[in-house]
């Protein structure tokens, strides 16, 4: 593309974490597990947990506030907001608009987005084909989860895994060389029930049985699921890099989902990176689906890990199952 076209640039991001954790340890004594098994096989040591009281639009409504903040955009400016997550306050009305009013985005349309993991990265696909027309010139794009309401505290296999919190992306319209290069995006739904939450919807409405059964929980095909995203990250960014006309070597951040420490560690050696080139929080923030690029992003934002003109690859992989990257050259 030539220099002064028009592209999806991002100009300020934020996030948020409940203020509730929940260590290693804590889930030691819930269930047959030790912080020894967790870490090494996972690489999380804790992880942020909502109260009761606090739904999925609270984190996305104050990541999302930051993110205004950091762009100088006030809500009124938004034109879209798309909430990307799994874990919405309720079955209806979108969590979108509940955010929309929240933060008084008075003009902006409001929708949620359903990718799994892979949410954030579908929403700056959209961000992207919206801000192409001239209609549209702000769109706040958020990642948000509050998993823990959705897991099953007592299967030591998927409760160590996960986390609640919330991240925020404005998007406007801008000028090439920054912005969105390139995206990358694939599902497969043959292969829905590597992970999901059987009931709560129209196939099984909650029940007294199905509450009995405990299938209002995320079930998952650990094994399964490992094998295929470190399979998928690696091909969506190789993808994604021959779209932008990048090599690996031009790569200057990885952020990659925050799945599983091995699954991090395994796409980054196949992509050839050094340690130093590849963002990670999974320590402290376990599993946080749709919110976990974005939240990511925020913290390398705030500490410096990025400069004018470097290019950041991201790549999710998740319920869906979904999967892809996108590249973006950040300033502008
Ligand atoms: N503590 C102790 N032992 C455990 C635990 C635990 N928390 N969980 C499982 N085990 C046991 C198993 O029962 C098994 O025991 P066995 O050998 O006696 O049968 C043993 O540990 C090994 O289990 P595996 O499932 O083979 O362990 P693995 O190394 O595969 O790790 C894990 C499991 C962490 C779940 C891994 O498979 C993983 O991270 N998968 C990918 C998850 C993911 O990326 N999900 C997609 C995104 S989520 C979303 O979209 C919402």
């Amino acid at each position: 593309m030539s220099e002064g076209a028009r592209r999806a640039v991002i100009r300020g991001t934020g996030s948020s974490l409940p203020e509730g954790v929940m260590s290693n340890a804590d889930l030691a004594r819930m269930v047959d597990t030790s912080d020894e098994w967790i870490t090494t096989r996972t690489g999380i040591r804790e992880r942020r947990v909502a109260s009761a009281e606090e739904p999925m639009s609270k984190f996305a409504t104050l990541a999302a506030r930051q993110a205004l903040e950091a762009a100088g955009v006030t809500a009124a400016d938004l034109d879209l907001l798309i909430c990307a997550s799994v874990t919405p306050d309720m079955p209806i009305p979108s969590t979108a608009c509940i955010i929309q009013d929240q933060l008084g985005a008075a003009n902006a349309a409001a929708f949620d987005l359903a990718a799994g993991c892979t949410g954030f990265l579908y929403g700056l696909a959209v961000a992207e084909r919206f801000l192409a027309s001239p209609q549209y010139r702000n769109v706040l794009v958020i990642g948000a989860e509050v998993l823990s309401k959705y897991v099953d505290w007592t299967d030591r296999t998927t409760c160590v895994l996960f986390g609640d919190g919330a991240g925020a992306a404005v998007l406007s319209a801008g000028e090439a060389p920054y912005g969105v290069l390139a995206t990358a995006l694939r599902a497969d739904g043959s292969l829905a029930d590597y992970i999901h939450v059987p009931a709560g919807g129209t196939r099984e409405p909650a029940s007294e049985k199905t509450i009995a059964d405990r299938r209002h929980y995320i079930k998952m095909k650990g094994n399964e699921t490992f094998k295929m995203a470190v399979r998928s990250m690696e091909e969506m960014s190789r993808d994604v890099l021959q779209k932008a006309g990048l090599a690996t070597g031009d790569i200057d951040l990885f952020i990659p989902h925050q799945a599983n420490r091995r699954i991090i560690d395994a796409v980054g050696s196949r992509l050839g990176l050094r340690e130093d080139q590849v963002f990670v929080n999974i320590e402290r923030v376990g599993n946080t689906a749709a919110a976990s690029i974005p939240v990511a992003l925020d913290e390398a934002v705030r500490q410096g890990r990025l400069k004018s003109g470097d290019v950041v690859l991201f790549t999710a992989f998740g319920t869906g199952l979904t999967w892809g990257a996108s590249a973006v050259r950040w300033g502008g």
